[in-house]
């Protein structure tokens, strides 16, 4: 294969050439299947953005001579947000759980020796901080990029929301880093060293892809935003106050927004406004609109009637409800 991908190269040797590209092409919702087509071929039957596409699966193949300029010129920022929140969805929804599933195996829980259970809650404070990032990246960084496609200046700049995410991607790394350590260095594994060693290839493979996750976000999402951001600006783009926002987003629909639905979510649970807030990355007067949305919405205000419509409507689990 050549150094670069291209439209015309068939799909299939794209995947035989690298084999971390067909975790690319299920998050961009590709399937499986397609013969001898090539990359556009592909992509189009797919409604897939080919330049897009081809674009991260060429950042991802060789990162560290990434023409970040020339790159950011070939995104489509609603296909690149809607790649990054199925990469989100498979890291917390199925890798990390999958991960704690063959930990669970692994470590030897029934002696008295503390470590394995140490080893156990390590990981699902990582696990919880991978998700919180990815939550505010959802629901926080996404929308700012949406509000900037529609043409409006949101009330904060990039440059304030990428200090926030360049932190959490910093410490994200900085606890995989150690966990792997503590493992390798502490852990005895006689019994179920196999196990383990499976345990350790899956956590090894997962510090690079999502390694590699942030350093997209890093540097060619957040070169798209900042352009997007001087566009806006440079067009004299109308400013957008944060609940001005919210509530043109729960004026337009009758149905519940996904915000909302979070919201009553985190009610149930017992959360006050202020841990809704911040567990959400929004403002308390922000939850507080939330809250007379959905209260208008529903006619439905105490906490009690929002837990019933919960469970009726499958939004919790009844072992997350506060009874
Ligand atoms: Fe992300
Ligand atoms: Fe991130």
């Amino acid at each position: 294969m050549t150094e670069k991908y291209h439209e015309s190269d068939p799909m299939s040797d794209v995947i035989s050439d690298d084999y971390r590209i067909l975790q690319i092409i299920s998050r961009f919702g590709i399937r499986l299947g397609f013969g001898d087509q090539t990359v556009g071929a592909t992509c189009r039957a797919a409604g897939v953005d080919s330049n897009t596409f081809l674009t991260v699966v060429n950042y991802v193949k060789d990162a560290a001579h990434a023409r970040i300029s020339e790159m950011a010129e070939q995104i489509d920022l609603p296909a690149l947000i809607a790649y990054l929140k199925n990469s989100h969805s498979y890291f917390v929804d199925f890798r990390l759980p999958g991960i704690r599933r063959k930990l669970l195996q692994a470590l030897d829980l029934t002696g008295g020796n503390r470590i394995p259970m140490l080893i156990l809650r390590f990981y699902d404070e990582y696990a919880q901080e991978v998700e919180r990032h990815m939550t505010f990246e959802n629901t926080h960084v996404h929308p700012y990029v949406e509000t900037l496609l529609q043409g409006c200046l949101p009330a904060e700049t990039f440059a304030e929301i990428e200090e926030q995410y360049d932190e959490q991607h910093a410490s994200i790394e900085k606890s995989l880093s150690e966990l792997k350590s503590i493992i390798v260095k502490y852990y005895p594994s006689d019994n179920n060293a196999s196990l383990m060693g499976e345990v350790l290839m899956d956590i090894f493979m997962t510090d690079e892809d999502l390694h590699s996750h942030c350093h997209m976000e890093d540097t060619l999402f957040a070169e798209c935003i900042r352009r997007l951001e001087h566009e806006v600006r440079s067009r004299g783009g109308k400013p957008v106050q944060e609940d001005q926002e919210e509530k043109t987003e729960s004026a337009q629909t009758s149905d519940l927004s996904e915000r909302e639905k979070e919201i009553i979510v985190q009610v149930v649970k017992g959360l006050s406004n202020k841990e809704i807030a911040e567990a959400l990355f929004i403002s308390v007067n922000t939850v507080m609109t939330h809250r007379r949305n959905i209260s208008r919405k529903l006619q439905i205000r105490s906490a009690a009637g929002l837990t019933i419509y919960a469970i009726v409507n499958g939004l919790v689990n009844l072992d997350d409800v506060q009874l």
